[in-house]
């Protein structure tokens, strides 16, 4: 394969979106980002410089780096931020991933603006699944605050409260015609009739699931987190946050101008969530005279905000492509069970202050432990042995069972402690993991992502998971690859994988608050006994804390 050379300058940039103009911070000046392009079996050196005044990592959403955690990026899990006025360059192979990734900042809230898309094309010779489209088009959803973002972590840890909501949802850095001074700031796409475009979707928005769809025009969906899936006619997409999915979209309706928009999916109910649109347009090409005013354009039908069934009757389609060229490796043989609740809590305040709701703030929580972040990374302790920087007794279940999905479970039921502490696996483990969704506190969809890996969605369901029943309907044949999955309010999702990549591995909600207040686990893989099955030596430049 190729090597490509990046130079990433994050620095912060001023943008005029919803009548007003503010700075932001920005790679090269863009936003959103500049999308990288990569075949299958290439390599990328990317060179950060931080010229802005926070600090920055950068990850490498999908892409498994395999034994090559000191390239991931979390901050204070794989390394320690890039600091203002310094440097650390980014090594990223392509293996096995194809389709469609992304990169974005991992310190903090920056990732809000600082986000790209990563486009993976079949190897050399090789050749899409599907017929090769006529042209190929990165959708990223986003959004926009009016404040800066860069505050809001540090005022919702003050107050212990909900952290602020966006003041717009965007298409490619737009918000579209139905917000306020945006009638210009909208996204628009030109077709031609009877072409086949692939549209390239990434949810880089911090705060919601959407739903998405395109007036009048069917998509086929037929890939999803960097793999291929079988070919699902649809009218609308349900994508949480982190998630990426591939669609055909066949231009051949009667030329015109269509509405393509996006809006909240949240089953929050009483949470509070931006329930406005935003919108782009498809143009098809011909000679008009003068283009329709924008009342005429047709619009998508999308369901309502809180349609859960519209949700899960999109989500249940997708399988894996599982053919010859393209082969599941679901572990059929399973040697380490998890059972990791994932919650959100009210926690009475002790030494932290607490102006949220009902006088208390706000936790979140894996097996009742809130994750505290170490002041060096915990990659660096691991391989150079530094002590007193984690532990590694993260509990494999809950600390007691109860009716996880029931109605009105107390607040106090659960009261999770802060700490830091890492799961540990073997390597090659074979791994089944039940994320269990909990009512503890008015519930929520969490899309969890796994950094390092791509694992298998085996079964999912609503309530309480049953380990007698429900392994009995696992698909095992062509479960979806994901690298990000929704865990239902009140249901369950088994995932497996291998642990076949040495590393620190992070996993967490890709609802930022969520990930603010604790929901997130670290795994420790250990390495294997051949030279290759161990991390690689940490690169000389790795920023220190
Ligand atoms: Cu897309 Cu840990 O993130
Ligand atoms: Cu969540």
């Amino acid at each position: 394969g190729k090597t490509h050379r990046h130079n990433f300058v994050v620095k912060s940039s001023s943008y005029t979106r919803l009548c007003s103009t503010k700075d932001i911070l920005t790679v090269n000046g863009q936003f959103p980002g500049p999308s990288l392009k990569a075949h299958r079996g290439d390599k990328m050196i990317i060179k950060v410089y931080n010229k802005a005044n926070y600090n920055i990592t950068f990850h490498w959403h999908g892409v498994k780096q395999p034994r090559n955690p000191w390239s991931d990026g979390p901050e204070y899990i794989t390394q320690c931020p890039i600091r203002p006025g310094n440097k650390y360059t980014y090594k990223i192979e392509f293996t096995t991933e194809e389709g469609t990734m992304w990169w974005h900042a991992h310190s903090g809230w920056a990732r809000a603006t600082v986000h790209g898309a990563i486009l993976v094309y079949p190897k050399p010779g090789s050749h899409y699944p599907f017929s090769k489209p006529y042209a190929e088009v990165p959708i990223i959803l986003g959004e926009w605050w009016k404040k800066n973002v860069m505050e809001i972590p540090r005022n919702a840890n003050i107050t212990g409260g909900e952290p602020i909501l966006s003041d717009a949802y965007t298409i490619n850095g737009k918000p579209g015609h139905l917000y306020p001074c945006s009638k210009s700031g909208i996204f628009e796409m030109t077709v031609e009739h009877g072409k086949t475009y692939l549209l390239r979707i990434i949810s880089a928005v911090m705060d919601e699931e959407l739903f998405f769809g395109i007036a009048n025009h069917k998509m086929i969906l037929v890939g999803r987190d960097g793999s291929y899936t079988k070919q699902i006619e649809t009218s609308y997409i349900m994508i949480a946050p982190g998630q990426s999915m591939d669609v055909l979209l066949q231009a051949n309706k009667s030329p015109s101008f269509y509405f393509m928009a996006a809006r909240a999916y949240s089953s929050a109910i009483g949470a509070g969530f931006d329930k406005t649109m935003t919108t782009a347009i498809i143009k098809y090409q011909a000679s008009y005279h003068e283009p329709p005013e924008f009342p005429h354009y047709k619009f998508p039908h999308l369901p309502p905000y809180d349609r859960t069934q519209a949700s899960t009757d999109f989500t249940k389609r997708i399988r894996s492509l599982a053919t010859k060229d393209h082969p599941t490796n679901v572990p059929l043989h399973v040697n380490t069970h998890l059972f990791f609740t994932i919650s959100v809590n009210l926690l009475n305040c002790s030494n932290k202050p607490c102006t949220g709701p009902f006088g208390k703030r706000f936790a979140a929580s894996v097996n009742n432990i809130s994750f505290v972040a170490p002041s060096i990374d915990i990659l660096r302790a691991y391989y150079h042995k530094i002590p007193g920087v984690f532990e590694k007794d993260f509990p494999k279940k809950p600390p007691k069972e109860f009716n996880y999905t029931g109605e009105d479970l107390p607040e106090n039921l659960l009261t999770p402690s802060y700490c830091t502490k890492v799961v540990v696996l073997e390597y090659n483990a074979s791994v089944e993991l039940v994320l269990q969704g909990t009512n503890v506190l008015a519930s929520d969809n969490h899309p969890v992502h796994l950094h390092g890996y791509n694992f298998y969605v085996v079964g999912w369901g609503f309530g309480n998971f049953n380990p007698k029943k429900d392994p009995l309907n696992y698909n095992l044949v062509d479960p979806p690859e994901e690298n990000t999955v929704g865990v239902h309010k009140n249901g369950w999702v088994a995932i497996r994988f291998r642990a076949d990549n040495p590393g620190v591995w992070l996993m967490h909600c890709h609802i930022e608050r969520h990930q603010t207040w604790g929901m997130t686990v670290v795994f420790l893989v250990k390495n294997g006994n051949s030279p290759q099955n161990k991390i690689l030596p940490p690169p000389h430049d790795l920023p220190t804390c």
